[in-house]
């Protein structure tokens, strides 16, 4: 792409810009927000224009207080988050049956629509984190028409049992008349999406067990289940596909004659029983309001958790995948809460085992995001990020000392992120973006995108390199993969993360949290070395560029490589990056 048509195509951007990353628009389009594919990409279209979501969820808590919020809501405009996530509860909204208050809804409605922020709700419903410790008073102190999860000793749990209907529909009438008002009042789409629970599944025991439970789980597996495993043998979880073959690939039988006598069957039995209760409560919802919607996901590990039970059983974990698509179809995406520092590993085997689930991160930690979010954003095409507990952030710091929010690495990092917003939408699902993140002692990863391999390297002292990673093995069939084991935080330095857009032949936007320095190197025929032909630092105002500095010298190191961060080039700096070639 030349100037003047990279010039042309930043123009049509600006159009689209003042909505693509905007937190408001003065004239709502009548379109309900709702998911829509470009390429490989799903993009959340609100008002009509796709809308990448910069976000933040508040502490559990913090959504009973309009009070408590009223200072906030301005400061995380001051980090350029423009959605918040924030709870919606079931007790607090449904405090005697049949009788709804919404005042919390409809104040953190207005708060957000006054300080330009888009919303997500979380219907803390039947649970929170396995447990039902939201439902009123109504629902939890009458457990015979309410009843509970029994583990393997006989005992209830404080969990309500996805085998009731009462259960259900209760849950399901609740978050109805939630959606029908968010419909009535919200007629400027401040509320984009819709969490429906939060991290499901049986904790204490692989299943549950109260009468229902057994006798449904001693029954017959579901026709609509085994056909569904059936008939997408192909793209089953390697998990799935390996029980239900082991077991002779009946097409009837009880779930232990099916899926074999293991936790991993008692695990799909809850999945099965999770996706129908969540689906339903979901479905009774955008029947008054097709917002989209999400399940959020406890991710598993292969420790500390030591089966199905010591996390969540039945959530929507990657390798029961398959039974929440057929079993919940009102759900769009589920969604991985990622705290683990090794997040791009998390990133990658995730969406690995659940194919075809889009993007959103609901979850993850607010420090290591200012630096994560450039490798979502970059290399999944992630249509959100929502780093949790956003208000402790501003208000306490591990060194005790208060930081404006503006300054904080994730506010740097959104800034940026803000900026590149519109560029980002348009490029999502092209194969023209990437991420990376890359800590100190990392040997450099070379990735191949446009017409070169861009080597990036953490642009760190004098420390010898690390030694190349062992060569990747001749791809297998699909065997289970089980999720990567998480790893401390890397002692030292703060990893750096960075994003690459191929804006033409020869030419790159860059940006990021550093310090890494990037080279280029052809990877197509032609003269085989790359050199700098210019370097722009600049900004996007409303998606147009703006130059500032021509960078050269020093600050590139006389044209050797492009820097993020460090040796003048400040954190969340935009380049834009042409080259030539030279034999
Ligand atoms: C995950 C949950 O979904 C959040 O609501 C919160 O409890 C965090 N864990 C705490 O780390």
């Amino acid at each position: 792409m030349n100037i003047r048509s990279f010039y042309g195509c930043i123009a049509i951007l600006a159009l689209a810009a003042l909505s693509a990353c905007s937190r408001t628009t003065t004239v709502a389009s009548t379109a309900i927000p709702h998911l829509q594919k470009q390429g490989t990409a799903t993009q959340l279209i609100v008002d009509g224009k796709p809308f990448l979501m910069l976000a933040a969820e508040l502490r559990n808590s913090s959504g009973s207080s309009l009070e408590y919020l009223k200072p906030i809501w301005p400061k995380l405009v001051a980090m350029h988050v423009n959605t918040v996530l924030t709870a919606v509860y079931w007790e607090l909204l449904e405090p005697k049956e049949g009788q709804f208050d919404f005042t919390l809804v409809d104040g953190a409605i207005q708060a957000a629509r006054d300080n330009n922020l888009r919303l997500i709700f979380l219907w803390f419903g039947s649970w929170k984190n396995g447990v039902s410790s939201y439902p009123p008073a109504w629902v939890k102190s009458d457990q015979n028409r309410f009843p509970r999860v029994q583990d393997k000793d006989g005992r209830g749990l404080e969990t309500l049992s996805t085998l009731s209907t009462a259960n259900r529909d209760a849950d399901s009438r609740a978050f109805a008349a939630l959606m029908r008002h968010i419909k009535e009042v919200d007629t400027r789409h401040t509320v984009v999406m819709m969490q429906v629970e939060n991290e499901v599944g049986v904790l204490g025991d692989s299943r549950d067990r109260c009468d229902a439970a057994n006798k449904a789980f001693e029954g017959p597996v579901p026709k609509e289940l085994l056909d569904y495993i059936a008939s997408h043998k192909d793209t089953l979880h390697p998990d799935l596909s390996q029980a239900w073959v082991a077991a002779g690939s009946k097409t009837s039988g009880t779930w232990e004659e099916v899926f074999g006598k293991a936790a991993y069957t008692d695990e799909l039995f809850m999945a099965w029983n999770y996706a129908g209760y969540v689906g339903r409560v979901a479905a009774a919802g955008k029947a008054e309001y097709p917002l989209p919607m999400y399940v959020n996901t406890w991710c598993s590990m292969p420790a500390p958790d030591r089966g199905p039970g010591t996390y969540p059983s039945g959530g929507p974990e990657p390798q029961v995948g398959n039974i929440w698509k057929v079993g919940a179809p009102a759900i769009d995406i589920r969604g991985p809460d990622l705290y683990s520092p090794n997040q791009p590993d998390w990133i990658k085997w995730y969406r690995a085992n659940d194919t075809d689930n889009p993007l959103f991160i609901p979850e993850t930690d607010s420090t290591r995001g200012a630096y994560h979010l450039f490798y979502a954003l970059g290399q999944h095409d992630a249509m959100g990020y929502a780093p949790f507990a956003i208000d402790e952030l501003l208000y306490s710091t591990a060194s005790g000392t208060k930081m404006e929010p503006a300054d904080l690495p994730l506010a740097r990092s959104y800034a940026t992120a803000m900026q590149l917003a519109p560029l980002i939408l348009e490029y999502q699902g092209k194969g023209k973006m990437a991420g990376v993140v890359v800590s100190a002692d990392d040997p450099p990863q070379k990735i191949p995108l446009g017409d070169y391999v861009l080597e990036v390297s953490y642009a760190r002292s004098r420390r010898p390199p690390a030694p190349p990673p062992a060569t990747p093995a001749a791809s297998a069939p699909a065997v289970p993969v089980p999720p990567p084991t998480p790893v401390p935080a890397p002692p030292g330095p703060v990893p750096a993360g960075a994003i690459f857009v191929s804006v033409g032949p020869d030419e790159y936007i860059v940006a990021g949290s550093g310090p890494v320095t990037v080279t280029f190197s052809p990877n197509t025929p032609g003269a085989p070395i790359a050199g700098v032909l210019s370097i722009e630092e600049g900004t996007f105002v409303d998606g147009r560029w703006a130059p500032g500095r021509r960078l050269n010298g020093d600050e590139t190191s006389q044209g050797k490589f492009v820097r993020i961060g460090g040796g003048g080039i400040p954190n969340g700096s935009i380049q834009r990056v042409k080259l030539y070639r030279y034999h």
